[in-house]
């Protein structure tokens, strides 16, 4: 059985490597979706530091509707457009955001929340299946290495669930 341990590495790039090996270890051989966000979200939120909310936000056809998490209850929905998760979904882009009290659009679920990142993420065909948002207690907590690292990891989610 997998056990999630905080990672000890010389460089962010080597945590986001062997995240990678660990997230792709567990969602080997199973498509499943719900399953693999579930397992996703837990080893992310407890391998790497200083996060106080990581999970999914699924699109229904209209709007984002939250899925599996690590964290505090959140806001259930989100229309595309609205909130930092909402933009990351409409332009189908990767946002950063460096501190969440200067962003006008941003959404608060979780007053600790300082700053964060939201990967959108888009099936084979190119629709829309939500996006991945992680929110850090820190201001910018997040950079390009975590962009990347974070993009290399739903990477690994996609393909495992075949979407
Ligand atoms: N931060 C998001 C809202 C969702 S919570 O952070 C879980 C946003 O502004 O889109």
């Amino acid at each position: 059985m997998f056990h999630a341990q905080p990672i000890t590495a010389a460089s962010k790039a080597d945590v986001y490597n062997e995240l990678a090996r660990q997230v792709q270890a567990l969602v080997e051989g199973e498509s499943n979706m719900i399953a693999n966000a579930s397992n996703f979200a837990a080893q992310v939120f407890h391998c790497l530091p200083d996060l106080n909310w990581a999970g999914f936000y699924f699109y229904d056809g209209a709007e984002l509707v939250v899925g599996p998490f690590q964290g505090l209850p959140a806001c259930i929905r989100i229309p595309l457009g609205k909130g930092v998760c909402g933009i990351a979904a409409s332009s189908l882009k990767t946002q950063l955001v460096a501190d969440v009290n200067a962003h006008a659009n941003h959404i608060t679920c979780d007053a600790a929340s300082r700053s964060e990142i939201v990967v959108p993420l888009r099936r084979m065909d190119g629709s829309l299946l939500g996006v991945w948002d992680v929110d850090s207690p820190l201001p910018n907590r997040f950079d390009d290495v975590d962009r990347v690292g974070m993009e290399k990891l739903c990477r690994i989610f996609m393909v495992a669930c075949e979407l």
